[in-house]
């Protein structure tokens, strides 16, 4: 969205209280003060909307899927594979076979780490990561280098936050068998040029695995225009339930896949001879999956269409423009990333406070963040901090709210001098 007046009118149309009034949990008080509710980036509060499809499956249609003749089974399956649909729609992508319902992110990673790269990961050869991965996107290839004499690649950034692009290509050659890459980092606020970054890894060949987590929830995302093999994302963290997510893989990338776990709905047929296994996505689906999960994820992702993805990322982009100009007016403060182009997360440090404090001290005024190293240990390092204070932003939150943040770091200032 380049053109500032339509921004402007799309931020206008937005009505924050009116889209408050859909989040119960959003009103009630924490230690006396209203609930400030900045730890988006954690996990998010759900609409109404939401928990009423999750209820409404339990009083109506709860029953197994893909299994049953009678009525209410007909009627989980259909929720089922419905919110198999809205995903597909709501990343773009073309087939809903390309979508296989997870855990969340870490489970999708993971399934992709044992399911595509390790049949083809030998020793010497190389995964690529970034510095400024979330532990889910560095553990499971490190496990998986271990095991196959393989070695871990780590693309170096900035100052700043931003990749360092020119030693990405750099680090790309023919022994890579995958990158990884986070396209939203949870810990810095960063949005990496993933499409760019594709490009480049296809020019050598090389498979590219995005980590969505912190995408999906703050702007458009479209499979097909990246042309990612692989993009994974969690539904809790963009409205929709815990224990669901989604995979998205190239058709022809999940056909040639090996199962990841074996179990019922993922085969064909069985024979203590052998197994004939399911087509994708059923094969990587094992078990009785999460059913009302999948369907509370569709409905947040309808939720979302209703408000309308370019709206919810202007009035976001405001918030976090707005909250970094009032923290950094507090003595002390220190960014903990500054990238060229940042989504929802505020991440930083003060003076001589560790951010544990900080944290304590905003609950009492009833502004919850996260302080602590936002699973992501390396890009602290890289920081040279243990720790820092995040606030991030969702589409509920409002300029009231960043005042109360700002409020509370001055209270925090004043209770350590
Ligand atoms: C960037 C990123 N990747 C992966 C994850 C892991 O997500 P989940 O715990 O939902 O699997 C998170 C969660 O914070 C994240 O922020």
């Amino acid at each position: 969205m380049s053109n500032p007046h339509a921004v402007a009118e799309v931020v206008d149309a937005f009505d924050v209280e009116r889209v408050r009034a859909d989040f119960p949990a959003l009103h009630q008080e924490v230690n006396g003060k209203p609930l400030v509710y900045l730890d988006n980036a954690a996990t998010t509060q759900k609409p109404r909307a939401v928990i009423d499809a999750v209820r409404g499956f339990y009083e109506r249609d709860c029953s197994n899927v893909h299994r049953g003749v009678h009525l209410l089974s007909q009627r989980a399956t259909v929720g089922f594979e419905t919110a198999r649909t809205t995903v597909k729609k709501f990343i773009g992508a073309a087939d809903s076979r390309s979508i296989v319902f997870t855990r969340g992110t870490t489970e999708g990673i993971n399934l992709v780490a044992s399911s595509f790269v390790r049949p083809r990961l030998g020793e010497g050869d190389e995964v690529l990561i970034s510095a400024m991965e979330h532990h889910s996107n560095i553990v499971p290839w490190q496990l998986l280098c271990e095991e196959r004499g393989a070695h871990l690649r780590v693309i170096p950034i900035d100052d700043d936050g931003d990749i360092i692009l020119a030693e990405y290509e750099r680090l790309l050659n023919e022994r890579t068998k995958i990158v990884g890459i986070v396209h939203v980092s949870n810990a810095l606020g960063t949005v990496n040029p993933v499409r760019e970054m594709i490009a480049t890894a296809h020019a050598h060949g090389v498979p590219v695995l995005v980590d969505g987590a912190q995408a999906v929830p703050h702007l458009a995302v479209d499979v097909q225009e990246l042309d990612c093999d692989f993009y994974v994302f969690s539904g809790h963290k963009v409205y929709g339930p815990t224990g669901i997510g989604a995979l998205y893989g190239k058709r022809e990338h999940l056909l040639e896949m090996v199962p990841y776990q074996g179990g019922g709905d993922m085969i064909l047929s069985v024979s203590f001879e052998g197994t004939t296994f399911n087509e994708p996505p059923h094969r990587f689906e094992a078990g009785t999956p999460n059913i009302e999960g999948a369907i509370g994820l569709a409905s947040a992702i309808n939720y979302v269409n209703r408000i309308g993805r370019d709206a919810i990322a202007a009035h976001e982009r405001r918030l976090l423009v707005d909250a970094t100009a009032a923290v950094l007016e507090i003595p002390g403060i220190r960014l903990i990333g500054s990238a060229r182009e940042r989504a929802s997360a505020l991440s930083f440090v003060m003076d001589g406070i560790h951010p544990h404090d900080i944290g304590t001290i905003l609950d009492s005024e009833g502004v919850a963040v996260r302080a602590g190293h936002h699973c992501a240990q390396p890009v602290m390092k890289r920081f040279g901090v243990s720790a820092t204070v995040r606030a991030s932003f969702a589409l509920y939150n409002t300029d009231s709210e960043i005042a109360a943040l700002a409020a509370g770091l001055v209270k925090v200032r004043e209770v350590f001098g």
